[in-house]
């Protein structure tokens, strides 16, 4: 046994600051408000519902994680957000379609109180959207200090003990990191000299980490997946993680990609094709956000099957993903997958998905769980990448030069090891030998 991590209490409020009040973050916050309610309950969080193993199979001790580790109580989160819309996240929740009306309803007053503050916004990285709430004056220097200016009012008139951020704001369109992305100083540099490669996400999370509060990245654009935002967070000993919730048809694949490898099934080709209607399906129309997204749909399923050590089996995949804006579906996405294997002798087969899904449902329980478990990173003072946390991400953030892990079991094993460490458990290996002695 290791000794136990220090980890501070989880006393006082929870803040949880949003960029981007949509379809995401509106159904998370009205499900916390409902499950706080007695009115549902929190499906779909590992942190709410899963229990852990702890000791030998014959032990027979199996908490709940939330019993388990010192996580903030549903009862004491608080909400802020920013959004290009000056819409409550009432209006916001009626406009997303995700929830029915006769629950909304019932959280009318909660939902009401809560107005976006001004987003810092940049239609060069968001196409298809504009709206009115947005900071227009000054450098992004001016504007990163508006937003720790907005992250200050929050901490004070919420009272906050502490706080998390987590993206939930549209996809940015795709770009590479550049020169300003190497080091804090150019970043910093960049952001006086209002450098074009410095886009709105970046901004929040540098105003983030120079407040002293983690950073979970829900989208696939980079953020804080640079050498500078790492340093950043760094220095100041903050948790971040990212890329891009992983919900839906890549939930899907790396359910079944990792059996198939399992039992040394080949693939010949995988074709994925959506349609969705949300607001999230419109910005994704336009082809530089689709670039990012397509960046980290793809990623998973070259890392899961190692075409470099099985070329016999997936050297030659045609992997093929498609989003297709569709208004009639809104969140009501649907996903076909194509799935072209074969077996013993090279004899093929297929197998055909159709997830009949609801994204913001399937997303909305992930949010909930990274935020609580940025906060416990943080009071454990665990500093940098989460990779314990790949489990909730498509394209999983690593350290420079190690590739990510995206079997979505070994994550789980990943994930649950880390908090058995935090608190000084013996690792679970599954080795089972013991048992035989
Ligand atoms: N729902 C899922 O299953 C899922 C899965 C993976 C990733 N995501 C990502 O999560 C994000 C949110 O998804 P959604 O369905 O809620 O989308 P949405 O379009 O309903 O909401 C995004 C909101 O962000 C706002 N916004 C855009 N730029 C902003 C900025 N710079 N500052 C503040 N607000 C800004 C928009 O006005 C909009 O209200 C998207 O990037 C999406 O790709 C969602």
């Amino acid at each position: 046994m290791k000794e136990i991590t220090k980890i501070a209490p989880a006393e006082g409020k929870l803040g949880i600051l949003i960029p981007g009040m949509g379809a995401v973050t509106t159904t998370f916050i009205a499900g916390v408000e409902a499950i706080r309610r007695g009115l549902a309950k929190p499906i779909g969080s590992v942190t709410q519902l899963a229990t852990i193993r702890l000791g030998k199979r014959t032990d027979g001790r199996s908490p709940l994680i939330k019993d388990f580790v010192p996580l903030a109580g549903l009862n004491d989160l608080v909400f802020g957000t920013w959004d290009i819309f000056e819409d409550t996240c009432f209006e916001a929740a009626e406009r997303a379609g995700v929830l029915e009306a006769p629950l909304l309803e019932k959280l009318r007053d909660p939902l009401s109180a809560i107005r976006p503050m001004k987003a810092v916004f940049d239609q060069e990285y968001v196409k298809r959207i504009i709206g009115p709430n947005i900071k227009d004056k000054g450098t992004k220097m001016d504007k990163a200090e508006m937003l720790m200016e907005d992250i200050r009012q929050f901490r004070e008139s919420t009272g906050a003990a502490r706080l998390a951020m987590i993206w939930c704001g549209s996809t940015e369109v795709f770009h590479k990191a550049a020169g300003v992305h190497q080091t804090l100083k150019d970043f910093e540099c960049g952001l006086m000299k209002n450098d074009p490669e410095i886009s709105p996400s970046q901004i929040y999370a540098y105003a983030a980490l120079k407040s002293g509060v983690p950073y979970a990245n829900g989208a696939p654009h980079l953020t804080v997946d640079t050498p500078a935002m790492m340093e950043l967070a760094r220095d100041r000993e903050l948790p971040i993680c990212g890329k891009d919730f992983k919900t839906g048809q890549t939930f899907m694949k790396t359910l079944i990609a990792p059996g198939l490898k399992s039992r040394m099934l080949g693939l010949s080709g995988w074709f994925s094709t959506n349609i969705l209607g949300n607001r999230d399906g419109e910005v994704l129309d336009d082809p530089g956000s689709f670039k990012s997204k397509e960046e980290t749909k793809l990623s998973a399923l070259e890392q899961i099957l190692q075409p470099d050590l099985y070329p016999d089996l997936y050297k030659n995949i045609y992997h093929k993903v498609r989003i297709n804006y569709y208004p009639p579906r809104g969140d009501a996405k649907e996903g076909w997958d194509n799935i072209d294997i074969f077996g013993w002798l090279g004899y093929p087969m297929q197998i055909k998905v159709d997830f009949l899904c609801r994204d913001s449902i399937l997303a909305a329980p992930l949010v909930l769980d990274l935020v609580l478990f940025m906060d416990l990173a943080q009071r454990a003072g665990m500093r940098s990448v989460q990779e314990w946390l790949s489990f909730y991400f498509k394209g999983p953030m690593t350290a420079p030069g190690l590739y990510p892990e995206h079997d979505i079991f070994i994550q789980l094993m990943k994930l649950k090891n880390t908090l058995r460490w935090m608190q000084g458990e013996d690792l679970i290996t599954h080795l089972g030998q013991e048992y035989y002695d």
